[in-house]
């Protein structure tokens, strides 16, 4: 079986292929804001993604040495996402399904993460934490679906370090520019809000942004960071000792920050447990990581309807079927 996958669902288009669980191309273009301090704006974003699909169609095509007729399925993000760019992914990959007449299958986009963590970490029942711009969640894998133990109760965690960020006037990628003058900080004291497995930031942000006009930028990454990242770490650590696994993954955007894994890691090794973490190229956003995962779907017998496929904005990791 060769899957092409396409991601779609914010800021990135990217085309991978896969071939029996082997990744033979992950092309990927970012959409980046004109303007210093801008988020992202749909429209453009998904303008950008319509612009440059044919020429990274044609890249992943080529990386993985394969003309169209040998692709057996076409794999696409359904959501979660933001709802302009999540329609590029779907009609592309009906498009294609109808075009050569071969099957499609919608993929959920935190699965997905999953999906490809645990195949470049090895691991076959971890406690996960998925991070990233709009998502953060605590979970384990059951029979049918994700059991999510813990997740944000308003802002996903890269949401609020964009928005800080931006706050800040910082360039992008903002994930990155607030871990470089984090390494230049020290602490000061912000707001602390976990309640049992689950977390809040708005209030966060609130306070570290009041805090700009009289703190150092360096202070405030550094202090930023330390607070998510403990209750994230304090937030995983009840799950873990509630579920006993022996195996602790980090994926998602947001799982590429250093200081998280070296946190992340202490504290699974503290309890005995395996600590394990993708590769940054598929912890960004990739369309491999969506035919990688199409493609266990599909072995598993699981099948998208092209009639029904549509993006879905609010599509949550536990509505997710894993097997029939
Ligand atoms: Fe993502």
């Amino acid at each position: 079986m060769i899957c092409l996958g396409i991601e779609s669902t914010a800021h990135t288009l990217g085309i991978g292929i896969c071939k029996n669980g082997e990744i033979l191309a992950n092309a990927r273009s970012m959409y980046k804001s004109a303007k210093p301090g801008e988020g992202i704006i749909p429209r453009k974003a998904a303008e950008h993604h319509s612009e440059i699909f044919p020429t990274l169609y044609k890249q992943a095509l080529a990386q993985a040495k394969l003309t169209p007729d040998k692709i057996g399925l076409y794999a696409f993000s359904e959501g979660p996402g933001i709802g302009a760019c999540l329609r590029t992914a779907c009609a592309a990959a009906k498009y294609l399904s109808a075009k050569h007449r071969k099957p499609i299958i919608g993929v959920n986009h935190c699965h997905s993460h999953i999906e490809i963590a645990k195949k470049f970490t090895g691991f076959k029942d971890p406690l996960t934490l998925y991070v990233s711009g709009g998502n953060t969640q605590i979970l384990v894998e059951e029979k049918k679906s994700f059991h999510v133990l813990g997740e944000t109760l308003d802002i996903g965690v890269g949401n609020l370090f964009d928005s800080f960020a931006r706050e800040l006037g910082l360039q992008f990628a903002h994930g990155s520019a607030i871990e470089q003058l984090a390494l230049k900080g020290k602490y000061t004291e912000l707001p602390y809000t976990v309640k049992g497995m689950n977390l809040a930031f708005s209030g966060l942000f609130t306070a570290v942004s009041k805090k700009i006009p009289s703190t150092s930028k360096e202070d405030l990454c550094y202090s930023l960071q330390e607070t998510v990242y403990a209750m994230l770490c304090e937030a995983s650590e009840r799950a873990l000792t509630l579920t006993g696994k022996r195996e602790v993954m980090v994926c998602g955007g947001v799982a590429q920050n250093k200081r998280l894994q070296q946190m992340m890691g202490e504290m699974a090794k503290e309890h005995g447990a395996k600590f394990g973490v993708a590769p940054n190229e598929f912890n960004a956003d990739n369309g491999a990581m969506i035919a990688y995962t199409g493609e266990i779907l599909f072995s598993r017998g699981i099948r998208s309807k092209l009639k029904d496929c549509r993006p879905r904005q609010k599509y949550r990791s536990d509505e997710v079927r894993l097997r029939l």
